[in-house]
């Protein structure tokens, strides 16, 4: 694998604590879920790495928090720089590992890149205030202050934006910080911590962790005293036991998890472009993401003409290798997921539902699934219920604005939503009701370094990115001058 990047040092293969790769006693293998071999083998980190991880953290807080935060965001500026100059390894090394075609792998590392960019910048802007009291001998003065060492878990869906999002705040506000990376996709993170080592963060400050034992060291990370905040992203199962976890030590937490977005497109909405948005949502990363369509509801009046063009423009996307030219849509992350899509596409059509596309197993491999639109889907079905995580789009028609929204909201998830209308009263009524976090108004392309990424109800709390991203990592203090 290495002969294939311009930069062989980025394929890191071990853990990354308190600035040394560490040797470990045994390895898993990560696969690339095109063809199904091994691309490399990786040190299995046990639980007392896990444990001289969040030691060294602790033991560089003092120092980084106490560094005045232009010159934490000179090393950061520095990092997201060598992210941008090693853009097309760390893609190709993305892709590889995770499937999704070239373009997006290097569309992700911007993305990734640019939180670290705009914590950076936010790092110097991390006000307090003063108060105004009843008592005129007293002065109050609010400061804010890192919280400590940051511990978290990310999914193998975004292997590095997802640790970008939550670092880059972390070590902006002061923090240190130990990640585990998904044992799927372990090299973007290690990569990223090479990468954060050539730009001088000091050692201890940023710590990488790969391991197949998600459960075993995530009991380390949630119950270690020493972690002072754990933020997590993946599913609502695992982010509940995770909590659950956090509690002994009361830690402030974040949970970045499911979602079943709505997508509606309402009579009087311009269809052409409510097909592309529904297309770039529902099928980016092979539907593999926590913010894709997954329920397409369609006015009566217009399903037809609707259906017929979505359709039509699915069937173009060119399903294949994420390092194929013209690829449009990669494989799914395993076979499993495969299968699970499989069985509830079959068990949508045993209920009713309609194949306008797709559907069928493909000759590609076992990790590919085409892109396919069900029709005549009702809300109740499980393929409307459960998050998808697949390329697959059910269409559910309806009659009025009121029924829509409660179809909408008829989910125990609430991260993003989508809709399309050019009725001014309607957006705004629809998009104060839409219980989610994020509300994509005419378009899709929510992900936005500058704005609040997160959830309401089951899909957790916390917000990434944004200038309200630092909070999470911060805690506030207030000094009571009697003078
Ligand atoms: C996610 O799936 O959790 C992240 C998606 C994004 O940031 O765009």
């Amino acid at each position: 694998m290495e002969n294939l990047l311009q930069d062989s040092g980025l394929l890191k293969t071990d853990s990354y604590i308190d600035g040394a790769w560490i040797t470990s006693n045994t390895t898993f293998d990560v696969i690339n879920p095109a063809d199904g071999q091994t691309l490399v083998s990786v040190g299995n980190a046990t639980d007392s790495d896990a444990k001289a991880a969040v030691k060294a953290a602790d033991d560089a807080f003092a120092s980084w928090s106490s560094l005045t935060s232009y010159d934490r965001a000179d090393l950061l500026h520095k990092w997201h720089q060598l992210m941008m100059q090693h853009q097309d390894d760390l893609a190709l090394i993305l892709t590889l590992e995770q499937g999704k075609p070239l373009s997006e792998a290097k569309g992700e590392i911007a993305y990734g890149a640019s939180f670290i960019q705009w914590f950076a910048q936010e790092s110097i802007r991390v006000y307090g205030d003063t108060i105004p009291t009843q008592d005129r001998h007293k002065r109050v003065v609010v400061i804010k202050q890192p919280v400590g060492v940051v511990a978290s878990i990310t999914p193998w869906n975004f292997p590095n934006a997802m640790i970008a999002r939550k670092a880059a705040a972390a070590l902006a506000a002061g923090c240190t910080f130990v990640g585990l990376a998904s044992g799927l996709t372990p090299l973007s993170a290690l990569a990223m911590a090479e990468l954060a080592d050539r730009a001088g963060i000091p050692k201890g400050v940023f710590n990488i962790l790969a391991s197949d034992d998600a459960p075993s060291i995530g009991k380390v990370l949630t119950r270690d005293a020493l972690v002072k905040k754990f933020t997590f992203t993946g599913s609502t199962r695992v982010g509940k036991i995770l909590t659950e976890q956090c509690a002994s030590t009361v830690k402030k937490v974040s949970m970045e998890l499911g979602g079943n977005a709505p997508f509606i497109v309402f009579e009087d909405a311009d269809i052409e472009q409510a097909v592309q948005g529904a297309l770039a949502s529902k099928y980016r990363n092979a539907g593999q993401t926590c913010i894709c369509t997954n329920r397409i509801f369609v006015h009566q009046d217009i399903a037809d003409t609707f259906t017929e063009k979505y359709v039509s423009a699915v069937t173009e996307l060119k399903l294949g290798k994420g390092i194929d030219a013209g690829t449009n849509v990669g494989p799914m992350i395993s076979a499993a997921a495969v299968s699970k899509t499989h069985d509830l596409v079959q068990q949508a059509v045993a209920q009713g539902a309609k194949l306008a596309c797709g559907g069928n197993l493909s000759p590609l491999g076992e990790s590919f699934y085409p892109p396919t639109v069900l029709t005549e889907v009702d809300n109740t079905m499980a393929v409307a219920q459960q998050e998808l995580f697949a390329p697959v789009s059910p269409i559910i028609q309806f009659n009025n604005e009121a029924q829509v929204v409660a179809m909408a909201n008829d989910t125990p998830y609430g991260l993003a939503a989508y809709f399309y209308s050019r009725d001014i009263s309607r957006i705004w009524r629809v998009a104060e009701k839409l219980q989610f976090g994020m509300v994509g108004i005419n378009d899709t392309a929510i992900s936005n370094t500058a704005a609040p990424f997160g959830g309401m109800k089951q899909s957790g709390y916390g917000r990434e990115g944004s200038k309200y991203g630092l909070d999470d990592y911060l805690d506030i203090k207030y000094l009571s001058f009697a003078l």
